[in-house]
């Protein structure tokens, strides 16, 4: 599977199978996990069998069941956008493994999820991981026009880019974001709310992997 079919086929996904994550995927995973950790100056470590992370006690939003594998995203303070950006990676890295996953910055238990935390690091957020019982629902987009300047001549890459963004996960659903273009270079800002700056990461992942690198700076 391409990044960009992993992209249009993700959605998040709350309610798991209790089947576990075959040792050869796990592997995979980790694999990546470390090439990533390398790249980027992340921590992040990866937790599988540990179901009680999203044991909820009564019912509502974000409400999970039979999650018990889970990505902790661990960096230095002030690595927002990077925690985005390669997360979301990862996430379109399990969803060609055919895994599923969401993100969760608020609907777990946070006493529960105990990473190795080193000095001047700490827990940005987790990623569920696992066999979901259904592949979830596409979210609602927003129209091109709230979220760019994209105009009728704009070059395919382009429109490819934008509709790679739209597709990313945003907290809430928010996809408070805005992108410019001028000729081949393009900017992308994110707008007020809470966890925008992850978001800006996950969505400049997502536009680059939908536009091409080769096509814009
Ligand atoms: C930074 C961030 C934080 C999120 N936090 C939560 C959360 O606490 N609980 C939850 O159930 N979903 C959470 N989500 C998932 C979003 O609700 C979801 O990505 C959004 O509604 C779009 O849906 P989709 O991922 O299915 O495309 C979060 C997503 C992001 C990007």
């Amino acid at each position: 599977m391409k990044t960009i079919e992993a992209i249009e086929q993700r959605h998040s996904v709350r309610q798991y199978l209790e089947k576990p994550i075959e040792a050869e995927l796990a592997g995979k995973l980790q694999d990546e996990i470390e090439a990533i950790n390398r790249e980027s100056g992340l921590h992040i470590q990866m937790f599988l069998n540990e179901p009680e992370a999203f044991q909820a006690n009564k019912p509502s939003y974000g409400q999970f069941s039979g999650c018990r594998n889970y990505f902790a995203m661990v960096g230095k303070k002030g690595m927002d956008e990077e925690v985005g950006y390669y997360g979301q990676r990862l996430v379109l890295f399990a969803q060609q493994l055919g895994l599923n996953t969401c993100w969760v910055a608020m609907t777990y238990k946070k006493g529960k999820v105990t990473p190795q935390i080193g000095s001047g690091e700490k827990l940005y957020i987790v990623i569920a991981l696992g066999y979901g019982k259904t592949q979830g629902v596409p979210h609602k987009l927003k129209d091109v026009s709230e979220v760019s300047d994209q105009t009728e001549d704009a070059p395919e890459w382009y429109r490819r880019g934008i509709r790679a963004a739209l597709l990313a996960p945003t907290a809430v659903n928010q996809q408070k974001f805005k992108f410019t273009r001028n000729g081949d270079k393009v900017s992308v800002k994110a707008g007020l709310g809470f966890y925008t700056k992850i978001d800006l990461g996950i969505v400049k992942y997502n536009f680059e992997a939908g536009a091409g690198k080769e096509n814009f700076s």
